[in-house]
């Protein structure tokens, strides 16, 4: 099966001014404070890359990646924090930084794997909303587009690990013709 990056939603400089709007949203929300900042590998990369730079506050940067199980019946999300990060996190104030919402577990199984080891503030930032029905609600602070309900790639998104470097943002299409 064929499926290509077609339709673009979102081109370089649309992302570019929205992630430069974000970054002062979050400036204007922790006036200076010292943040911990969460990334969620792989996608998050170059969204944080870029946010990051925009950000005026003392911070530390922690990447995590949250793992699926399949065995269960539902499939369950497990966030995995490097050891050696933890004091980081514990008694911080802490933005999470994703690069899509989609049915919601993965940000809120983070959230509250964050809570519990000592974090006393999460906030969630995401690129991209879904319009998917929601199944997990983890209520986003920061967002910087709600797109429609379908498969998007580019920007740090993949599909089977491609497509992470387009600069703009797609939606991928199966060819018509397989
Ligand atoms: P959720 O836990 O269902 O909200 O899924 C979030 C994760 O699924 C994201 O961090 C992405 O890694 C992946 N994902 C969901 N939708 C897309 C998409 O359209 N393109 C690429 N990855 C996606
Ligand atoms: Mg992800």
């Amino acid at each position: 099966m064929e499926a290509e990056p077609t339709r673009i939603l979102l081109d370089s400089g649309k992302i570019a001014s929205r992630v430069r709007e974000l970054a002062e949203e979050i400036n204007d929300t922790y006036l200076g404070e010292p943040l911990t900042i969460v990334g969620v590998l792989d996608g998050c990369l170059i969204f944080l890359a870029d946010l990051v730079r925009r950000l005026r506050m003392p911070m530390e940067l922690v990447l995590v990646r949250v793992k699926t199980y399949l065995d269960a019946d539902t499939p369950q999300k497990k966030p995995v924090i490097p050891p050696d990060d933890l004091a980081r996190v514990a008694g911080g104030r802490v933005l999470v930084v994703d690069d899509i919402y989609d049915t919601g577990a993965t940000l809120a199984a983070l959230k509250l794997e964050l809570l519990r080891v000592g974090a006393i503030d999460v906030k969630l930032c995401v690129l991209l909303e879904k319009d998917a029905p929601h199944k997990h609600e983890a209520t986003l602070d920061f967002r910087g587009f709600a797109i429609p309900d379908v498969f998007v790639v580019g920007y740090g998104l993949d599909y089977a690990g491609r497509y992470r470097n387009l600069p703009h943002i797609a939606e991928l299409e199966q060819s018509a013709n397989l």
